[in-house]
């Protein structure tokens, strides 16, 4: 088959990631295969994220970059999906001539046939949300992965409308996928190669609990630790509301089960939480994090904080500080709020300049590259199982990650690419450590 060539561009989340491979798998089928070249494409999708400010901006800057690609290339066609795409919709099409496609987030299924319009020249926007029946009914599963590691999306969408977020109103309401095409797709992976499989959606914990006869997250964890050839399993992301004791015994009794959490905070005020309608305290969240390390000392845990929400004072601020010195995560995202259109927070009035912002975004970065940096060289001794996934940073070397999630570079032969070795770590830097093979 004479393939015609795909570039895509994806930005945003690990969901965005995942949509990303679930359309290249089915664009393979209607003749289209990936390349990393714009300049050599026939077709350019974006794959876009509003999840902050600046998002739409970002796009249009992309968009308008294109144009003198589809000038000189006949019958190129472009292509804008994903949280933006949702929100926009038609305007794009009536803002930007030149783009063929708008395809919201739940019309992935759609595409081939849209696509294939856009071959003879037609334009369309696809934004429809699609009931939930439905839904279930029409998600595309991945039939395998050359990599080790593959993602495996459990659930959709959100309910929980925290105050400042997007996601609720670009990705629609919440679904969970049926646990037996899950955990299908999880032995067909397994029988391609998978040794690693990332569970995702966005908000994994609430898995199932609006759905009669399915397992909640943790069993659902449990039964893919069963499935023969899995070796690791992670998860992303959870909501510290919905975090069960459950699942926090999980770490204590399913090994395969990774010693790695995300769990965004957001702030550590009390009152702050409380505007942001996250349904829990900083007490009730320090409980959880107590729990996860008695069951699994040394987990690695790692979250997002938003700073310079309206009305955040600088006491609000230094409880964030405090709560960032008494967890000590091994990994931070810190983000400056920015108002999302249609969200709650939205209403409410700012009362910090972006100077004042963006300097306690100073202050926790400051903290935080200590805090990495030594729990980073707390590994320097240890002998750590890495599963091999790549070559490394520099000649000579190979890559791979080590049960908490953390990238090792150690001097090996690219044989060792697709296996599971025990490397002693030797050197700790700020994004990576060091190792040599024992
Ligand atoms: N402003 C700033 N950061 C935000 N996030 C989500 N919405 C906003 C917003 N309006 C951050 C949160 C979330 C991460 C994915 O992005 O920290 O956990
Ligand atoms: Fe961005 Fe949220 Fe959409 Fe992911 S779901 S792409 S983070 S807006």
């Amino acid at each position: 088959m004479n393939y015609k060539q795909l570039y895509m561009e994806t930005f945003g989340c690990q969901m965005n990631v995942n949509d990303s491979e679930r359309i290249a798998t089915m664009l393979a089928e209607t003749g289209y295969s990936v390349t990393a070249d714009p300049a050599a494409a026939d077709m350019i999708l974006l794959n876009t994220c509003s999840v902050r400010g600046g998002a739409e901006e970002k796009v249009y800057k992309r968009l308008a970059n294109l144009r003198p690609l589809k000038t000189a290339k006949e019958g190129l066609i472009i292509g804008v999906g994903g949280c933006v795409a949702q929100q926009e919709g038609e305007e794009l099409l009536r803002k930007f001539p030149w783009v063929n496609l708008v395809f919201g987030t739940h019309n992935l299924h759609l595409l081939p046939d849209m696509v294939r319009g856009a071959e003879t020249g037609e334009r369309r926007c696809e934004t429809a949300f699609i009931d939930n029946e439905q839904r279930l009914d029409l998600f595309p599963t991945v039939k395998g992965n050359t990599r080790m590691s593959s993602f495996v999306t459990v659930m959709q969408g959100c309910d929980n409308f925290c105050s400042y977020c997007i996601v609720p109103y670009v990705r629609g309401r919440e679904i969970s996928r049926r646990s037996a095409e899950i955990l299908e797709e999880v032995e067909i992976l397994a029988m391609s190669g998978v040794r690693e499989v990332v569970l995702l959606g966005q908000n994994v914990n609430s898995y199932g609990l609006k759905t009669e006869n399915e397992p909640t997250f943790a069993g659902l964890v449990r039964k893919v630790a069963d499935i023969e050839g899995i070796s690791r399993i992670r998860f992303t992301t959870s909501h510290p509301k919905d975090m069960s004791d459950e699942l926090i015994a999980c770490f204590g009794d399913v090994p395969k089960l990774c010693g790695q959490i995300h769990l965004p905070v957001q702030s550590g005020s009390d009152s702050v939480l409380a505007l942001m309608n996250r349904g829990y305290t900083r007490n009730s969240y320090l409980g959880k994090i107590r729990a996860l390390k008695a069951v699994r000392p040394g987990i690695a845990i790692t979250s997002d904080i938003i700073v310079g929400f309206p009305g955040e004072t600088e006491e609000d601020f230094e409880q964030t500080l405090s709560l960032l010195n008494e967890i000590r995560y091994s990994d931070l995202f810190y983000f400056v709020y920015s108002p999302r259109p249609g969200t709650r927070a939205a209403e409410l009035p700012e009362t910090l300049t972006r100077e004042q912002k963006l300097k306690r975004l100073d202050r926790i970065h400051e903290l935080q590259r200590s805090i990495t940096r030594e729990i980073n060289e707390s590994h320097v001794g240890t002998i750590q199982t890495v599963m091999v996934e790549g070559e490394g940073k520099r000649p000579g070397q190979v890559s791979g990650r080590v049960d908490c999630g953390r990238i090792v570079n150690f001097a090996g032969a690219n044989t060792l690419i697709d296996t599971f070795v025990d490397v002693r770590i030797t050197r700790a830097y700020q994004n990576s450590l060091l190792g040599e093979l024992v």
